[in-house]
């Protein structure tokens, strides 16, 4: 009995030291130069799920418990710009079990997160769905619209939660949209017609400064490559998604602050 009561001081002594620690970094980190957009192919979830001897939907729903953890780290950290590749067109070639469970899965957390007091209300942030909605099921594309609605008002920071989406699809609706508005003066479509039409202009993206991908994959699988422009630093963790945290991005946002006095 004595015991059990000093293990659990002990851990919730740990608990609070750890959270201190962190709080005690991030102020430290906020100081210097902070990345304004950060981007996320959130990789692995499959193979974590494997590895922990786990359901592959239950791979994903760890993957969302790390996406919260991974969004508190950046707006507390004052990053204006978060975008996470939530579900890829291509993804929709997976089984239709694995599909359904994510379906399921998304509808269930986009809901969630419009609760009161939950992350977008927590810190201000404005969720944009960037990609083809119309390939969603409806009650996919309501929870997307509620969920969308409900944070319009937020502007302290930005969430593109980018689904179903591939960055060929979303330039060629983008040039779609510059022709369908006569955007083209004497029928050039310029760099800058294209880039007015993009989602991610559309919901005030500012240029993307850091893009990860986890798992220990280095491809860029049609995600944002418009918006890879000549500054985007690229960083890859050999962690799973759903075990990536503070002390994964911390060495890569420490990288990106050397490389930014470097070139200052
Ligand atoms: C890639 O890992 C991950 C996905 C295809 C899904 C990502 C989704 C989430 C983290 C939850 C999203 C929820 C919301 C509301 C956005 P993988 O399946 O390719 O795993 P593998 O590379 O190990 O096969
Ligand atoms: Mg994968």
């Amino acid at each position: 009995m004595v015991s059990q009561l000093i293990s659990r001081c002990w851990s919730w002594v740990g608990e609070q030291a750890s959270s201190k620690l962190q709080d005690a970094l991030l102020a430290i980190i906020s100081a210097g130069p902070v990345p304004r957009h950060v981007a996320f192919v959130m990789d692995g979830n499959r193979r974590y799920a494997r590895s922990k001897k786990k359901m592959v939907k239950e791979g994903h729903s760890d993957g969302f418990l790390a996406l919260k953890r991974v969004l508190a780290i950046c707006f507390r950290l004052n990053v204006k710009c978060v975008s996470t590749y939530g579900f890829a067109i291509d993804n929709f070639k997976r089984s239709p079990e694995e599909v359904e469970a994510l379906m399921d899965l998304i509808e269930e957390k986009l809901l969630e997160i419009c609760q009161h007091g939950d992350l977008l209300e927590q810190y201000g942030v404005r969720l944009n769905i960037v990609g083809n909605t119309a390939l969603f099921p409806e009650r996919v594309r309501v929870a997307a619209r509620k969920a969308e609605d409900i944070s319009r008002h937020n502007d302290k920071s930005i969430l593109n939660l980018c689904m179903p989406y591939a960055s060929s699809d979303e330039m060629a609706t983008a040039v779609q949209s510059a022709v369908n508005k006569g955007l083209a003066a004497e029928d050039d479509i310029t760099v800058e017609d294209i880039d007015s039409q993009l989602m991610t202009t559309l919901g005030r993206s500012p240029p993307l400064d850091l893009l990860i991908r986890t798992s220990g994959v280095k491809r860029l699988s049609d995600f944002l490559l418009w918006q890879c422009c000549e500054n985007t630093q690229l960083q890859f963790s050999p962690t799973y998604w759903p075990d990536f945290g503070l002390w994964d991005i911390v060495p890569m946002l420490l990288d990106y602050q050397r490389k930014a006095w470097a070139s200052a």
